[in-house]
Order: structure tokens, then C-alpha cells, then sequence
């Protein structure tokens, strides 16, 4: 049973008195396009979301196209519904990630099915997901947890031997390649994350990618009630709302700050990866190992996770960390811990292998090399 690591007794730490977990990353030009959204007529959505959803897909995107939304799980829901997910079907789902991916499938009242993990990458394993899918089920899930990407091969062939849909959930994963396709371009719909302490944040805010662009005009409905937007801005708006939509559209304040942070992106990036590559080289015990790898042969990440699996006595080694100024903690948990989701299964052996030995370690915009190495040295040192 999963153990809650104590984090009342580690009360968030100043920066100034050692390296937090997190930190979020808000380039200063992005106080002057708040400023420039606060002085003009926009400031809901409005220009400045259409040029970040343009930048975005060049970026990114290759020829999907981008909805920016206002968070992770609002595009969530949206990649649900033009899915075609309904509540007869089943959602092949990976056990471990946040609750955001999982807990839109309840709006719509699908059955969650969960996959155990990979044991080297915590992503959803192929192997699982293959025993797992029946006549019921409509779609899968997968999250490059961390930032290191599915096996998206196996995964979009399973899909279309059984004529199911992929939703890539790469919150974790802006700027993360597989096999030379950027993460967005690898599943029917893919998500993004813009939360506060994401790689790339707006403060809070999402996008989701859509491989079949027809189905653009419906995403936008959706993201706004069901009203065709620009047919209403037109001036005169005659027109029916034929199906249900939600408010989920980004604002031009959070585009602001997204833009800004475009400008930066690939050097943030490089640094992720870089201090992914330096705990590679100064990790150097058998009793921790690193989840994934800063790069292979088939995949690079955008780093946003740096996560270790240790022999035993994680909560040991939070505090003997915490005590000489460094944050870690677990970030995500196995999600059949929660009764909403369906409550704790029996068939996720990975799963159960490594729950009560993983642990998230600093890796962000404010570490250094210097910190990793430190950080390294003591895990090597032994708690
Ligand atoms: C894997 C994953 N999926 C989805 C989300 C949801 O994103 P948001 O917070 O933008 O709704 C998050 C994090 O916040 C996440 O870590």
C-alpha cells in the first residue's frame, strides 16, 4: 500500500535555503505582453491566442493542428469527446500519471481500465495494454511520464489492428521526440500542459493537437459552448448550438505569457536535458537507478521529470535530502489509490514493485550542473 511521504514535515522550501523541487519558468518579456493584453480590447480570447496556437504548431506540430485551451484537462476532455468516447465504452488508461488524465473519462462516465507501467520508463506497458483490450474498448490513453515518450510504434499499431483511437497525454513532454517525430505529431490527439510549473507555463492553461483536421471546426464548438465563435463575431449570429460545449478557451493574458515563453523554449529545454545527462554521469550507487534516459536511439526528452527508483527506505532518503536543503517527492501516484477511479487493482505487478520506491528529484530552470552533482553525491553517499 502506497505510503504518504510526510510533507508537513518539510515545510516548502525558500529557494534561498536550497534547491526546490519546483520552480516555475516565466521569462520577463512576459510581463511586458501581459501589460500589452491589459492596455488593449482583448483580453479574453482573442488575437494574441490565435498567434500562440499559429507559433505552437510551427514549432511543434508538423501538420496537426493546435486548440489552445485553459488547461491540460480541459484538452483533455475535449481529445475524450472527439474521440468519440461514450459511456459504453472502455479506456485502456496508464495507472500511473496525474489524476488529470484520468479524471475526464468520469465526466463521460467511460470504464477506466488500467495498464500496470514499463518498469524502465513508468510509461504504460505495450504488453499490458495488448492483454487488455476487448470489444468494449474505444481508446488508449498514454503519458510520456517525465518527458520520455511511449513506445508510440507499438502503440499506434495496436490501434489499428483494433480500430481504436491514441491520446498522447504530453503534459510532461513539450519539445520530447520519438524516433524524429515531435511529441503532438505521434497520436490522434495529443495534450499539452501550460500548469505553473510546467516546462512551458501561462500560468495555467493546455492545447490539444488533432491529427484529423477536420475535426478542428467541432473542436472549436466545443471549446466554447457549442457556438461557432467567428460566426458570432461576425456581428449578426443567427445559428442553432446543436451540441454541448464547455468554456475551455485560453486567454489572451495566458497566451501572452505563452508566447513569451516560446521565445525561450529550446534553451530551456537544452538545459532539462543537459541536467538529465549530468544525473546520468554522477549517479553512481546500486541502490538508485534513473527512470528513462535523457536520450537513446529511438527518443530525446524535454526532461521535466527526473525520477529514481531506490533499493528501500525512500521516506529515509527524502528527509536525509530535505534535511541538507534539497526537495524531492513523489509528484504522481498509482491513480487505482483513489475510490473516484474504481479504487485499488490486483493485475498492475510493476506497478506494485515500484510504488513505494520512486522519488522526484529537482531537475528545473534554477539547477545547476553544480546542484545536480551535489545532489548525486550525497544520494551516493548512502542514507
Ligand atoms: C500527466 C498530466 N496530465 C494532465 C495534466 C493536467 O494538466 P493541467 O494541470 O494543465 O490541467 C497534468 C498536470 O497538471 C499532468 O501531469
Amino acid at each position: 500500500m502506497t505510503k504518504n511521504l510526510p510533507m508537513n514535515e518539510f515545510p516548502l522550501l525558500d529557494p534561498r535555503d536550497g534547491i526546490p523541487l519546483f520552480y516555475p519558468y516565466v521569462p520577463s518579456e512576459a510581463i511586458a505582453e501581459v501589460t500589452d493584453t491589459l492596455s488593449g480590447r482583448w483580453i479574453g480570447q482573442g488575437p494574441k491566442v490565435d498567434l500562440f496556437e499559429k507559433k505552437f504548431e510551427d514549432m511543434f506540430l508538423g501538420q496537426h493542428r493546435a486548440l489552445a485551451v485553459g488547461s491540460g484537462t480541459d484538452a483533455l476532455h475535449l481529445a475524450y469527446l472527439l474521440a468519440d468516447v461514450t459511456a459504453d465504452d472502455e479506456v485502456i488508461v496508464p495507472v500511473f500519471t496525474c489524476t488529470a488524465t484520468n479524471i475526464p473519462l468520469l465526466y463521460i462516465g467511460a470504464k477506466i481500465v488500467f495498464a500496470d507501467i514499463d518498469p524502465d520508463t513508468m510509461n504504460i506497458s505495450v504488453a499490458d495494454v495488448k492483454r487488455k483490450i476487448t470489444p468494449k474498448t474505444k481508446a488508449i490513453v498514454c503519458v510520456d511520464y517525465g518527458g520520455v515518450p511511449c513506445d508510440y510504434d507499438a502503440l499506434n499499431a495496436l490501434c489499428r489492428e483494433h480500430g481504436l483511437k491514441l491520446i498522447s497525454d504530453a503534459a510532461h513532454s513539450i519539445g520530447s521526440s520519438y524516433k524524429g517525430r515531435m511529441s503532438g505529431t505521434c497520436a490522434d490527439f495529443t495534450i499539452f500542459s501550460f500548469q505553473a510549473i510546467k516546462t512551458l507555463t501561462t500560468g495555467d492553461g493546455g492545447l490539444l493537437a488533432i491529427r484529423d483536421t477536420s475535426l478542428l471546426e467541432k473542436a472549436k464548438r466545443l471549446r466554447w459552448f457549442g457556438i461557432d465563435r467567428s460566426a458570432k463575431q461576425g456581428g449578426i449570429w443567427e445559428n442553432d448550438i446543436v451540441e454541448v460545449g464547455y468554456k475551455y478557451q485560453m486567454t489572451d493574458i495566458a497566451a501572452g505569457i505563452g508566447l513569451a515563453g516560446l521565445k525561450h523554449i529550446q534553451d530551456v529545454i537544452r538545459h532539462r536535458n543537459e541536467l538529465f545527462k549530468a544525473y546520468e554521469t554522477h549517479l553512481k550507487t546500486s541502490r538508485a537507478r534513473l527512470v528513462g534516459h535523457a536520450e537513446t536511439d529511438d527518443y530525446f526528452t524535454s526532461a521535466w521529470l527526473l525520477t529514481i527508483i531506490v533499493d528501500k527506505d525512500r521516506i529515509g532518503l527524502m528527509k536525509f535530502l530535505r534535511e541538507r536543503g534539497i526537495e524531492s517527492g513523489q509528484v504522481h501516484y498509482r491513480n487505482d489509490r483513489y475510490s473516484v477511479l474504481g479504487g485499488r487493482r490486483n493485475d498492475l505487478p510493476n506497478m506494485d514493485d515500484v510504488e513505494d520506491r520512486y522519488l522526484v528529484l529537482p531537475l528545473h530552470p534554477r539547477v545547476r550542473a553544480e546542484d545536480v552533482e551535489k545532489i548525486c553525491g550525497l544520494i551516493n553517499e548512502g542514507w
